[in-house]
């Protein structure tokens, strides 16, 4: 056989390795950390009462780390009332929902919008919108235990069933909310009287003023789009915008936005820390496993400690939101950052 003719065939086989090996696009939340990505509206997916929850990033697949879920919706009621042992975050994808918490503070979260809920605080919610989306992240993870246990199997590329009929058996709930460090609170009462959007103590913030980050983990929090605290990493034009650190989460976690524009693919890089980052805007190519996936709104790859990395932009404008179990790629970031006052990078 000719050279030529056995490295053409060597090449495939090693092309045919990588393909099998590579795959990163999956369908459901794999069991143990391995790379992948999960394109918008795909993963196990259970029905809770007319709300779609899909498992993004379970806890086995960030061994125990954090849970990523996907929460789907039209108009819905109240939620019971009740706190977590772990730090919950919600991120607005689109749409909106009212958020409130220990019986004085509600905002509406729309599209970016983000709240922390913080260990012990009581809190509860409410869909508004004709098509809502939000991404919840719990840590440490496995709340979708409790999500699949009561749920019923939902299949459908629906976001979320608009004729459906709500069932929940809430005593099979209320039994099950301890295994997962849930604490409900039915006699607790919340102040839901508000106007544009916010109770009175947020009138001069909410959607209007720069809102910062507490200095403890024990303090739930509101920030609106794009009005917490920002940061400028010049030399590859990526805004940070910050939303949570280990300073909020007794280092369990850090969620923040990166906006970034158009270049050229830059160095790998590995963190050690799983993450998890999902696009909002724009289009994001993303390299791990000698595979180049291409990403666009609510697409999520999940990215295990130790693993090379690297992404870029070739579209105007691209954003999206990263959360990972303790300091990673937005931490690093923020560290050769200046601070910036505003949403995109300089001209
Ligand atoms: C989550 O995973 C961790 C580590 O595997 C395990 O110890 C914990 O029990 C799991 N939590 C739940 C609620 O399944
Ligand atoms: C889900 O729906 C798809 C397409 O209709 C079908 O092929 C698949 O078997 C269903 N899976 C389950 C578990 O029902
Ligand atoms: C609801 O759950 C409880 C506790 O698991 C069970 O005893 C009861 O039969 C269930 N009710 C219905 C209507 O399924
Ligand atoms: C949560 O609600 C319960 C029951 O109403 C109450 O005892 C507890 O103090 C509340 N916790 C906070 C942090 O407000
Ligand atoms: C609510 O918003 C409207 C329209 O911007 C404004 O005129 C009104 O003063 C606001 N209400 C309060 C209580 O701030």
């Amino acid at each position: 056989m000719a050279l030529h003719a056995f490295l053409v065939l060597v090449l495939a086989a090693i092309g045919v390795l990588v393909h099998a090996h590579g795959a990163l696009v999956v369908d459901t939340a794999p069991d143990t950390p391995r790379p992948y990505v999960l394109p918008n509206l795909k993963g196990g997916a259970v029905d809770f009462g007319g709300l779609i929850i899909r498992t993004l990033v379970s806890n086995s697949t960030s061994a125990g780390a954090l849970s990523v879920l996907g929460a789907n919706s039209g108009p819905s009621g109240l939620s019971i009332i009740h706190s977590h042992k772990q730090v919950e975050t919600f991120y607005t994808i689109k749409g909106s929902v009212q958020v409130f918490h220990n019986t004085n503070q509600g905002r509406e979260l729309r599209a970016n919008d983000f709240v922390l809920l913080a260990p012990g605080s009581n809190h509860t919610y409410r869909f508004n919108d004709p098509d809502c989306q939000l991404t919840l992240c719990l840590a440490p993870g496995g709340v979708e235990g409790l999500f699949t246990a009561v749920g019923s199997p939902y299949n459908s590329s629906a976001p979320f069933n608009p004729e459906d009929k709500p069932q929940l058996n809430v005593t099979e709930v209320l039994e099950l909310f301890p295994k997962y460090g849930i604490t409900p609170a039915p006699y607790n009462t919340i102040d839901l009287d508000w106007t544009n959007g916010t109770t009175r103590d947020g009138l001069g913030t909410w959607h209007v003023a720069d809102q910062p980050l507490p200095n403890d983990a024990a303090t739930p929090y509101f920030i609106s789009s794009n009005l917490g605290p920002k940061y400028l990493h010049r030399s590859t034009g990526q805004v940070i915008g910050l939303l949570a650190s280990g300073t909020q989460t007794n280092n369990k976690l850090t969620v923040a936005t990166v906006a970034m524009k158009p270049g050229s693919q830059p160095a790998a890089v590995t963190f050690d820390v799983h993450q998890a980052l999902q696009v909002t805007e724009g289009q994001l190519h993303l390299e791990m496993n000698h595979e180049t996936v291409t990403m666009t709104f609510g697409d999520l790859a999940f990215i295990p400690k130790g693993t090379f990395f690297s992404y870029w932009s070739t579209v105007g404008f691209t954003k999206f939101v990263t959360w990972s179990a303790g300091p990673g790629l937005a931490d690093s970031l923020i560290k050769e950052a200046e601070q910036w006052n505003h949403a995109v990078w300089p001209a």
